[in-house]
């Protein structure tokens, strides 16, 4: 009996040790997949996702003995969570797997796009050095850092600004407790105190398109936008057209509103760094997620309690 359903295939090293001891079949290779689940959906109990690939609407009615959802990756935007605490399915992630690497991420994100670290690339490739000497960079150190969003990747972040000398503030929807940044209470307000603004919000509808053109525009001429997080929660055409007429100074983006189809006009901008989605892309982050995921579906599997649990 197939008690677990994995939707795609997890981007996991190539020699991670698949776990053989879990009854797992595999969504995206079955030849007919609308038969398969009308035949075995109600035999599975749980579900291994990832965070890109989410829990497709329609299994919700296939799947109707479903009690566990283990999501490889921190973010849920892609799982109906309101759903799941109706069905009574409860949904693991995987947030302290990543933390690190990603708040690593945003830091070279950060230095890229103000020192031009892909831009000396591109400079020296196409021959130019020879020429003449690459415009002038700017200094991170002393930099205003604007943390939209201060969770785990924020607050790891912010400890990794501080030892860059950078002056840290946040805007979250409650100012947190401990934490000795200054807060600001809205996305414009933080954006217009901020040289670099970060964006480490969940995705969903409550962060869809927080930055938007208002708070592009209070970023500023000189100001970066940096975007770890979700595509969603930029409005992509006002930041596009920020980046063309000079409203900010430049982007530095991991994540796009279509991904991996993003918006071709971004092939055009010099003054954007881009990414693909290579926040948590490390072989070490990804088996430590991998070990996240089918840790907890041994436990659910045993009746044990799970770990990271967000429903
Ligand atoms: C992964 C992510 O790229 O954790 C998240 O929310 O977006 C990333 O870690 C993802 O899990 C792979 O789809």
């Amino acid at each position: 009996m197939t008690a677990i359903l994995q939707i795609a295939p997890l981007p996991i090293p190539a020699d991670y040790p698949l776990p053989q001891d879990l009854p797992i079949a595999l969504l995206s290779a079955l030849p007919m997949r609308g038969q398969w689940l009308a035949a075995h959906g109600s035999d599975v109990r749980a579900v291994v996702t990832h965070a890109g690939a989410g829990m497709p609407t329609e299994l919700w009615e296939a799947l109707p003995n479903l009690e566990l959802i283990a999501n490889f990756g921190a973010g849920l935007d892609r799982i109906d969570l309101e759903m799941a605490r109706k069905r009574g399915v409860r949904v693991t992630h995987t947030p302290d797997a990543l933390t690190d690497d990603v708040a690593d991420l945003a830091i070279g994100l950060i230095l890229s796009a103000l020192r031009g670290i892909c831009a000396g690339d591109r400079f020296i490739r196409a021959g130019r050095w020879a020429k003449r000497s690459m415009s002038l960079g700017k200094s991170v150190t002393g930099r205003r850092l604007g943390i939209l969003g201060f969770g785990r990747i924020g607050g790891a972040i912010a400890k990794r600004a501080d030892v860059f000398g950078m002056c840290v503030a946040y805007h979250s929807r409650n100012r947190k407790e401990g934490v000795r940044y200054a807060y600001y209470r809205s996305a414009g307000e933080l954006a217009a105190n901020s040289d670099i603004l970060c964006v480490c919000t969940p995705g969903g509808t409550q962060t869809q398109n927080l930055v938007d053109a208002s708070v592009l525009k209070a970023l500023g001429g000189e100001g970066y936008l940096v975007n770890i997080a979700r595509g969603s929660a930029v409005d992509e055409q006002a930041l596009l057209a920020a980046l063309k007429d000079g409203t900010i100074g430049g982007a530095a983006l991991d994540v796009f509103e279509n991904e991996p189809a993003i918006d071709p006009a971004f092939f055009d901008l010099g003054n954007v760094v881009l990414t693909p989605h290579i926040g948590s892309a490390t072989a070490n982050a990804r088996a430590r997620m991998a070990d996240a995921v089918f840790n907890n579906v041994r436990a659910f599997l045993g009746g044990l309690p799970l770990n990271d649990l967000a429903a």
